[in-house]
């Protein structure tokens, strides 16, 4: 399975933490002790199956983007058809993008995804950029990435469920703050008692957002069997002439399919992660494009354009036509539930990337902890938090939702550069699936598309700030991972913490 050096090299790594793990299983079963851990270390359960898996890539694609993106894809596409392309394409990107991860996920079967991708992928070429590359990523993901994204989730299931429970003239910007912190709280306190509590919610909050994606699709149906057709006919018209703006709408779209990667980060709670891996990204995306193409279709067979780009919760304003009244009420109140579902998996995501991180020591050792009986990652779960927590309170979300997207296509595109990297220097490595090089070289020409078009049509501050903040991690890398300088305070700080909150450090998940 393995072809080159550096690879081996790594693998060495994880044999040494093998051999102890082994070592200290032996030894407590040969004196037939009570399972007291004879190291200082423990490891995360696989506890996720196909079914799991297929549910945590549905749950977190699916928050609250295919019930707002709309009127953005519209917005910059300008005409129906074309908006309608962009839905499918932006699904065709989601998918290729995932079947890379899902290659080269299958050669590095890590937790930490990109980063063990960049650092073993772009690594095995040239060592020092791919652990460069690697640390960057978690830099980015940890305070920029992760956190926003769940700022965004957050806020748009305070800002539904309030307007769901309050009068039409939605609830105060004060009030939709306050609840996401209580949000985040309460998710924070969710994930850190149970892995399998918060992984039953995201079942029954998968369950809760198809269904509601599938009313919307049932009443599309029929309205086209009644012949609702006339905003769908000429769809071409007006369409736009600009193909930088048409990146914005990519943006939109792929805010929606956001989360095609969010199982690759898990691989060590993933049983038979090589098979279950693709399995699960092969059966969840293509059916998020279907359910987001015919969820469009029909909030044309009731909306049309000037209708749609006047609401700015598509969804609502297409259930007050359909439903009247009970929709008006309804419909807000599931869409919140399906961006809570959403959070609470990406929660679930940043901790144990944060986690893995730390592990490469890219991030302070406390962080590669988890809690010695609810077995979660504990202190990667209060800084995710907590930075979420401090995203919301200044920010609106169409700059977060650029912020994120202009960062996360960095690195996307960095990944599928990996992959590709292993295509020459992996070339033996045993592939479950194998994407060809030309598909590979397309998907890294759309994520350098997609991160410098919005910047030239739309040259926000925010894009700005997040290169700023990327390269802002750079200052920290020489002295604390370089040179593995160790501050005596931070010893002292993690030994208190490790008491204080009974943690253990967590170790790589190997059978
Ligand atoms: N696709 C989700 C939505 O439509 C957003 C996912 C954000 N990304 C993530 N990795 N959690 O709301």
């Amino acid at each position: 399975m393995v072809a080159n050096e550096s690879y081996q090299a790594s693998n060495s790594e994880i044999d040494s933490v093998r051999n102890r793990q082994t070592s200290c299983k032996s030894s407590v079963q040969s004196d037939s002790l009570p399972s007291i851990p004879c190291t200082n270390e423990i490891a995360l359960k696989r506890h996720l199956n196909l079914w799991s898996g297929i549910c945590f890539i549905v749950g977190i694609t699916i928050g609250s983007g295919i019930f707002v993106s709309p009127k953005g894809v519209l917005k910059y596409t300008e005409s129906v058809g074309l908006c309608l392309i962009i839905w499918v394409v932006s699904g065709f990107v989601a998918l290729l993008g995932a079947l890379c991860f899902a290659e080269i996920g299958g050669i590095i079967p890590r937790s930490g995804a990109e980063l063990a991708y960049m650092k073993e992928g772009i690594g095995s070429i040239h060592e020092r950029t791919g652990d460069i590359l690697a640390y960057l990523f978690n830099w980015t993901n940890t305070f920029i990435l992760k956190p926003t994204s769940t700022a965004v989730l957050v806020m748009s299931f305070a800002e539904y469920f309030l307007s769901g429970i309050m009068d039409a003239c939605g609830p105060p910007e004060t009030l939709v703050k306050i609840t996401s912190v209580f949000t985040i709280l309460m998710l924070m306190n969710i994930n850190s008692i149970s892995v399998s509590a918060a992984n039953r919610l995201n079942i029954i909050f998968v369950i809760c957002k198809v269904v509601t994606i599938l009313t919307v699709i049932i009443v599309g149906i029929v309205r086209i069997a009644q012949g609702h057709t006339k905003y769908l006919q000429n769809g071409f018209d007006g369409t736009t002439t600009k193909p930088l703006s048409v990146a914005l709408a990519f943006y939109a779209g792929l805010w929606a399919y956001d989360g095609w990667n969010s199982l690759n980060s898990v691989t060590e709670e993933l049983k038979n992660p090589k098979r279950n891996l693709w399995l699960s990204i092969v059966l969840a995306l293509p059916s998020v494009i279907i359910l987001y193409l015919l969820t469009n279709i029909s909030y044309f067979t009731v909306m049309n354009k000037a209708l749609l780009l006047s609401s700015n919760t598509v969804a609502v304003t297409w259930g007050e036509l359909v439903l009247g009244r009970i929709g008006a009420n309804i419909l807000p109140i599931l869409i919140s539930i399906s961006a809570l579902g959403s959070a609470n998996g990406t929660l679930f995501v940043s901790a144990r990337y944060c986690m893995v991180g730390a592990r490469y020591g890219y991030l302070p050792e406390i962080f590669s902890y988890i809690q010695k009986d609810t077995l979660t990652p504990l202190p990667s779960i209060v800084l995710q938090g907590i930075l979420s927590i401090i995203f919301c309170i200044p920010s609106n979300i169409d700059e977060l939702i650029d912020v994120f997207s202009f960062s996360a296509w960095i690195f996307y595109g960095l990944t599928f550069v990996a992959t590709l990297c292993c295509k020459f220097t992996m070339k033996k490595a045993k592939r479950v699936i194998s994407v060809p090089i030309p598909l590979i070289v397309i998907v890294i020409l759309i994520s350098i598309y997609l991160v410098i078009a919005p910047v030239i049509v739309n040259p926000s501050i925010g894009f700005l700030l997040a290169t700023f903040l990327i390269l802002f991690g750079m200052v920290f890398y020489y002295p604390f991972v370089y040179y593995q300088v160790e501050l005596d305070c931070m010893k002292k700080l993690t030994k208190f913490f490790e008491v204080f909150f009974d943690l253990k450090i967590s170790a790589i998940n190997l059978d």
